[in-house]
C-alpha cells in the first residue's frame, strides 16, 4: 500500500476522503492533518475527529496545522459546508487526543523519517501547511514521492469565475506548492465536477447498512442542497476523494501533464490556476493535471472502503 498524509479541511467531501483513505487497502494513512479553510481551524479539526471516531480510525496521529493562510485573511466556506464545517449528520465526541505537533512538523517528520519516495502527500484544503512545511525544511521537496492534491481548475472556478476555493484562499501557498521539485497531480474541478452523488450514488452507498455509510448518506443530502442553493448543481460534485482514489488507482482518471501556475495579482483573475497545454511537455515539467474521472471505478472505490470498514 501507498504511505499518504492526508491534509484536511472537513469539510463534507474531505470527510468522504478520509473514510475512503482509511477503508482502502491501497492505502497506508500514516497522518491526517488539519488546516484553515472550510471553516476555523479548530472547527475542521474537530470534524476530523469526529470522522474519526464514525469510522473506528485508529493508530494514526492527527494533528492540527494553520489557522490562516500565509499572507491574506481568513476565508472560509460556510455556505457550502455549514457553520460547524460538517453540517447534516450528528458528530460524535472524539475518541483520542490529537497530536501535540504542530501539523507542519507532523508533515515535516514524517517525510524526513520515510525513505525517500515513501511518502504521498494529499491535500485537500488550502495549501498552507505544504507550503509551510517545504519552506521549514526544503529536503522533503525531493523525499516526497508526490503530491496529489484537489484544488484549482485549468477550465473552471467556484470560488470565483475562474478561481477554486482551495487555491484563490490562499494563493501564495498554491505558488509555493506549484513551483517545488515534487511532481504534482492538480485534481481540480474540471475532474471532480464529474464525480457527483446522485441519488443512485447514494443508494449504493446506503446498501452498506454501516453507520459510517449512514453518516456519508447524510453528509451527501446536506452537500447537495447546499450546491443546490449556492451553484445549481442538480447533485453535489464530492471532489476531495477524487484525489486520494487516484493514489489507489491512478486509471481512475486521465490526467494530462502541462506547466502549471496560479495567478498572484489578477484583479478578477485571482487564483486561477493556469494550465499551459501549447507544448509537448518536456522532461521538466513535473505538473500535471486531471482530466477524465472513470466514474463506476471511482464509486465502487468508496462503497468498497465503507464495506470494508464495516461496523466499528
Ligand atoms: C474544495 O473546497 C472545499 O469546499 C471542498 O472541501 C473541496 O476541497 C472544492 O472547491
Ligand atoms: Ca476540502
Amino acid at each position: 500500500p501507498r504511505k499518504i498524509i492526508l491534509d484536511c479541511d472537513p469539510g463534507h467531501d474531505d470527510a468522504v476522503a478520509l473514510l475512503l483513505a482509511w477503508g482502502s487497502p491501497e492505502i497506508d494513512l500514516v497522518a491526517v492533518t488539519t488546516v484553515g479553510g472550510n471553516q476555523t481551524l479548530e472547527k475542521v479539526t474537530r470534524n476530523a475527529l469526529a470522522v474519526a471516531a464514525v469510522a473506528g480510525i485508529t493508530g494514526v496521529p492527527f494533528a492540527a496545522g494553520c489557522a490562516r493562510p500565509l499572507v491574506r485573511e481568513v476565508e472560509t466556506a460556510g455556505d457550502i459546508h455549514g457553520d460547524s464545517g460538517l453540517d447534516g449528520p450528528v458528530l460524535p465526541a472524539p475518541t483520542f487526543e490529537l497530536d501535540p505537533r504542530h501539523a507542519v512538523d507532523v508533515i515535516i517528520d514524517t517525510v524526513m523519517a520515510a525513505e525517500p519516495g515513501e511518502i504521498t502527500l494529499v491535500p485537500t484544503g488550502p495549501l498552507t501547511n505544504i507550503a509551510l512545511a517545504v519552506r521549514k525544511e526544503p529536503r522533503i521537496a525531493e523525499r516526497v514521492r508526490e503530491v496529489v492534491l484537489m484544488g484549482g481548475g485549468y477550465n473552471v472556478g467556484n470560488w470565483s469565475a475562474v478561481a477554486e476555493f482551495n487555491i484563490v484562499v490562499d494563493p501564495e501557498a498554491a505558488h509555493i506548492v506549484f513551483g517545488e521539485k515534487w511532481p504534482v497531480t492538480m485534481v481540480g474541478l474540471d475532474l471532480t465536477h464529474q464525480a457527483l452523488a446522485t441519488p443512485e450514488v447514494e443508494a449504493a452507498i446506503a446498501a452498506v447498512g454501516t453507520s459510517p455509510a449512514r453518516f456519508t448518506v447524510e453528509l451527501m443530502d446536506f452537500f447537495r442542497e447546499s450546491y443546490r442553493g449556492a451553484q445549481g448543481f442538480d447533485h453535489p460534485p464530492v471532489h476531495d476523494p477524487c484525489a486520494v482514489a487516484y493514489v489507489i488507482d491512478p486509471s481512475v482518471m486521465t490526467v494530462r501533464r502541462a506547466p502549471l501556475t496560479v495567478e498572484l495579482t489578477g484583479t478578477h483573475t485571482l487564483g486561477m490556476t493556469v494550465a499551459d497545454f501549447r507544448h509537448v511537455p518536456g522532461p521538466g515539467v513535473t505538473t500535471q493535471v486531471a482530466v477524465d474521472l472513470d466514474r463506476e471505478k471511482f464509486w465502487a472505490l468508496v462503497v468498497d472502503a465503507l464495506e470494508r470498514i464495516g461496523e466499528p
